[in-house]
This record gives C-alpha cells, structure tokens and sequence, in this order.
C-alpha cells in the first residue's frame, strides 16, 4: 500500500489506474476504491481485494455529462431533472446499460448505476484518469464503509494500493441510490438525498427492503441489500421507539443481564443526550454517536467499527426516528444490529 496526501501530484495515482491497479479516494460521501470501469480485469481486482460477492454490482463514478453519454442508452426527463438538481453529489442513479462496460461491473444486469461526486479531489482524479471508474465503498466486503483514513489503512495494509488522503469523509454514509421507473422515483438504498427531497422531483417510493428484511430467497431490486453489512462481531441490538421508552427499555435490559452476570460488559451507543436514565457501574459504558443525525451519519461506521476493538459482551443502540436523514442512518443500523431490534 502507499500513501498520498491530498497535496501530493495525483500523478502516481493515476499511472495505478492506467495499469489498471486500485486506488483508494475521498468521495463526500465515504472513501471509495477505484479502478477504470472499462477495464475487466481491473474490475476483477476490486472484487477480489474487497472479497466481494460475484453478484453485487459496482457503482461506476463520472466527472462530466461526456462520460455519462458514453455509458447509458439513455436518461429520460426525470433522470434528467434528477441530474440536474443533484449532481455532482450524493445520488447514484440506475440507467439502462451500453455495452461498453464489461459484463462484471453490473453483474450480468442491464443496468448500470452512475454517479459523479461533489468531492473535488474525487473528480479531479477522475478526469485527470480520462475514463470512469468503478468504487465501491473503500472496506473489506461485509464491513462498514470506510469514512476515516486510520480504519482504511488497518483494513488495505496489505494490498497492492494506493490511498489518497481526503480527511473524515463529509458525509459518513454511501449515496442514495434510485431507479425511475414509469415515472416514479424507487429509492433503493437511502442516503443523504432524502425521501422529500426527491419527492420534490417525481413520486417517490421507497423499496421495502431499505427498512425490512428481505425473505431468504427473494430477489431485490438493489442486489447491495441482500448481503451481510457493518456488523460488528460483538452482538448489537437496536433499541426502537420514543426517547425516553428507548431510555427504558435499554434500563431493563441492562439490569436483567447484569442479574444473570454481574460482570458482563455492556456499552450503549444512544443519540443526542445523555439519557436521563442511566446507570453508573464500571462495566457499563455510555457513547454518545452525535448530537443530531448529522453527526451520527458521519461518525456512525467509524463507531461500528471501534466497537469490536473494546470487544463489550453486548451493545445497546438507540434507533434514530425514521424521518430526514434518520431513514438512511436506519437502514444502515438495522444491518449492523443484523435485525436484532427490541
Ligand atoms: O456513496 C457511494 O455510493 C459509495 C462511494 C464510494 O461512491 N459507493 C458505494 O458503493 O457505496 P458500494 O459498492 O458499496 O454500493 C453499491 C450499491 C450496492 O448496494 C449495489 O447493489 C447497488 O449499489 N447497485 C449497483 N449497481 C446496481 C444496479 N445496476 N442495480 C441495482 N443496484 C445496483
Ligand atoms: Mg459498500
């Protein structure tokens, strides 16, 4: 692995791509790890690196409307409008395919997801490659997305890949990603893009698996969905509901499991305040993932992450509402808590 801070010439990177290696960059949403999307065996690389399934598709990454006509059949008016209000930024849009890009970006599909990001180093490394590049999130299948660059170097320590530094990642959770079919707007994976934002463009449904689990064998729109995501090791449960019957609920578990073992190392992961209900004992430990949803999308995979290092015997964590950015921080909680919710 080598290490680029953000001021060093990008040169070195982009010679990575043009041989079709990996390299690491900031994007506003979380870090992703690139290689030329045109290039199947550079594609083959990353799903090897990541160890990621051989059927979850790769987002492909753009820095101007010239690359996007080189990729989709076409964008009909509400990917348009959708293109316009949002890009570059934090939405990943699905399009119909063209051929140029090979079969194991989209596994298979027809269909391709695209998006440009706001971050200006992102971009400039993408146009300074001249060709798109495929990113997935910049972690080891499985794992939280990387957001901070001490978690991406422990994880990549050992691969043939550079690192461009962009400081904590803007946003904390992946893009939103939709699909527009027959006028209306499906968000398949929620993000910092909201249900109302979007609504603003085109009725908007959400896919049902963003905040349920998906059947054992059904299939899902955003093949993404379907794979064990950002659980940490350690058991973790996510607590629903108003604050203060959350507060509660989390009080009972507590004092029921410190009955059956006095020792037992418990953390709680809550929102906002501190809780009004608390209770002070050396093996209990209180952590605070941000004072609104902003924050909490933010630090939340970094958090997840940490969480296995003070290897607790079990976590607690208060769900945010459902509402806003508070769908996407869900989505993601819900997974890392592998639908174990009370
Ligand atoms: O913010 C982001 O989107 C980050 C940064 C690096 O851009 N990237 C990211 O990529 O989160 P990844 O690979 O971790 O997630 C891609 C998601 C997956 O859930 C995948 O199933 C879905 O997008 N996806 C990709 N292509 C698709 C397609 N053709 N149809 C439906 N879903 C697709
Ligand atoms: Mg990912």
């Amino acid at each position: 692995m080598k290490y680029l801070d953000s001021n060093d010439d990008l040169n070195i990177a982009i010679e990575y791509i043009k041989n079709g290696k990996a390299v690491i960059f900031p994007t506003e949403t979380v870090y992703g790890i690139g290689a030329n999307a045109l290039d199947r065996n550079a594609v083959d690389k990353i799903f090897k690196i990541k160890g990621r399934p051989q059927n979850n598709p790769l987002i492909v990454h753009i820095s101007n409307m010239d690359m996007l006509k080189e990729l989709v059949v076409e964008v009909n008016d509400i990917e348009q409008k959708l293109i316009d209000k949002f890009w570059p930024g934090p939405l990943t849009i699905i399009f119909p395919k063209k051929d140029v890009i090979p079969n194991n970006v989209t596994c298979n599909l027809e269909t391709v997801g695209i998006r440009m990001p706001s971050n200006e180093i992102a971009r400039k490394f993408i146009s300074e490659c001249e060709c798109p590049i495929v990113a997935p999130s910049a972690n080891k299948s499985g794992k939280p997305s990387g957001t901070f660059l001490d978690d991406i170097l422990d994880e990549f320590m050992e691969e043939d890949v550079i690192v461009i530094d962009g400081g904590q990642s803007e946003i904390g959770l992946e893009s939103t990603v939709v699909k527009v079919n027959n006028g209306i707007i499906e968000i398949l994976r929620p993000g910092y893009i909201t249900y109302d934002e979007l609504s603003k463009i085109a009725s908007t449904i959400i896919n049902k698996n963003v905040i349920e689990k998906p059947k054992e064998n059904e299939q899902v729109e955003s093949p993404g969905m379907k794979f064990r995501h950002y659980a940490p090791s350690v058991k973790c449960v996510l607590v629903v509901g108003e604050k203060i019957d959350i507060e509660k609920k989390i009080l009972n578990e507590i004092q029921e499991k410190i009955n059956e073992n006095k020792d037992i190392k418990i953390e709680v992961l809550y929102k906002y305040n501190e809780p009004t209900l608390k209770l002070e004992r050396d093996n209990i430990k209180y952590i605070c993932m941000g004072k609104n949803d902003e924050e909490i999308s933010k630090q939340i995979y970094h958090l997840l992450r940490d969480i296995d290092k003070r290897k607790a015997d079990i976590v607690y964590i208060e769900s945010v509402d459902k509402k806003g950015l508070g769908i996407a921080i869900y989505n993601r909680l819900i997974r890392a808590c592998e639908y174990n919710i009370i």
